[in-house]
């Protein structure tokens, strides 16, 4: 393994334009000729992980594997998190390759594969081994970009049920945001929620699980009502069917907002984000029988179980951990049905990685954030 030279100019030099499947152009850049190459990969450091560029021999697809190309990666808090060395499920190892949510082409199948061919437009599912049915420990066990290796690599090989066919109408960019979000937010409101036209649905901030969770509920008939701490975001919101909209920042008591704006009777659905400081005024906004999705906990995860407000409110809470390939493939047939485009906020180049992270911490984003490769 050799470390990323700075004179590569002969590889910049033969960057490509590939034309898209839709005729949109997209600069990528092309393989080197030599056998190599690039990806970032987790490097121990006094605190959690540094990013390093290396080098490394094109892996090619054994018996029963397929290599993809991969054309743009989506980041999530979690990849944020297992840099730091903070997250909770799941771990990181030394040389690791970041980054769980990836799309791009088969370049290459392996002898006994019948899934793909190549050429094929294809993402990587969040957990390589859960295809359907229950979580398992293994399957769980498998998350791209922790316990499995990840997608910030411009080649990456692996069994070809880790992967699915992604929509025609989505570029690159545009599938490669919805691995992790995108189904945890369709186990969250189709699944588990079992989400009907008519209901509301509150989505809490203007990240990447609560913008897909915005689309989704808007196409499914729903009335999406969203949070941000920014009017700007708000507006961008609007843009993508929202019912209503409230600024937790200028109106702290929000979620009494949030019920006014239901005429009284309180949200259906909660995609419940925020954690420690969302979840009381969730449930203050919550309609009987309403079910809230326990999905993240940008502000610290919640404790205390309120068992008496549950009760009183015939609550559903049901826990969410991304999905399952037969979830992604669901997901991917109602964004195809629908039109859906998921909204890619920024796209940076595969060389500036460290940036998108940065970007992505700094929270100054509406979606989600990607790297093109
Ligand atoms: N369980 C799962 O399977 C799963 C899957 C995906 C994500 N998650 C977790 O879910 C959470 C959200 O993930 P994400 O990818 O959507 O994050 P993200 O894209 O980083 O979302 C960041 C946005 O959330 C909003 N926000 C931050 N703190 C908030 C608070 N206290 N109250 C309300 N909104 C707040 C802000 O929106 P504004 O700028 O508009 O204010 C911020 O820009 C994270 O904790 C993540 O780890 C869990």
């Amino acid at each position: 393994m050799l470390l990323a030279s700075p004179f590569r100019s002969l590889r910049f030099a033969r960057a490509a334009l590939v034309i898209g499947v839709l005729g949109a152009c997209a600069a990528t850049t092309a393989l080197a000729a030599d056998g190599t190459i690039r990806q970032w990969q987790l490097v121990k450091a006094a605190k959690g992980y540094d990013l390093a560029l290396k080098e490394v021999a094109q892996p090619t697809p054994a018996r029963n594997q397929v290599a993809v190309r991969v054309h743009a990666v989506s980041l999530n808090r979690r990849d944020l998190l297992m840099r730091a060395g903070n997250y909770g499920l799941g771990s990181v190892q030394e040389g690791g390759v970041p980054i769980s949510d990836g799309a791009g082409e088969v370049i290459a199948v392996g002898p006994g594969v019948k899934r793909f061919k190549v050429g094929d437009r294809v993402a990587g599912i969040f957990f390589e081994r859960w295809i359907d049915g229950a979580r398992t420990a293994d399957a769980l066990a498998s998350a791209r970009g922790g316990n499995a290796s990840g997608m910030l690599s411009e080649v990456v090989v692996g069994d070809p049920e880790g992967f699915v066919k992604i929509p025609s109408h989505l570029t690159y960019e545009e599938a490669a945001t919805l691995p992790c979000v995108g189904v945890t937010a369709w186990d969250a409101l189709f699944k588990r929620g079992r989400i009907e036209p008519g209901q509301f649905v509150l989505l809490e901030g203007t990240g990447g699980v609560s913008v897909m969770g915005l689309q989704l509920a808007a196409a499914a008939g729903a009335k999406p009502i969203i949070t941000s701490s920014s009017d700007e975001k708000l507006n961008r919101a609007r843009k993508l069917g929202t019912f209503g909209t409230v600024n937790y920042k200028t109106n702290p008591e929000w979620q009494k907002e949030v019920r006014t704006l239901t005429g009284g009777v309180g949200v259906n659905q909660v995609l419940e984000v925020g954690g420690q400081d969302t979840l009381p005024k969730a449930l203050q906004a919550l309609a009987f029988d309403g079910n809230i999705a326990m999905i993240g906990g940008l502000s610290g995860f919640a404790s205390n179980v309120p068992a008496g407000q549950l009760l009183g409110l015939g609550a559903q809470v049901t826990g969410i951990y991304v999905g399952s390939r037969a979830d992604f493939e669901a997901l991917n047939a109602f964004i195809a049905k629908h039109k859906i485009k998921p909204i890619v906020d920024r796209v940076f180049e595969f060389k500036d990685a460290p940036a998108a992270f940065a970007a992505m911490e700094e929270g100054e984003f509406f979606g989600k954030i990607v790297i093109r490769l």
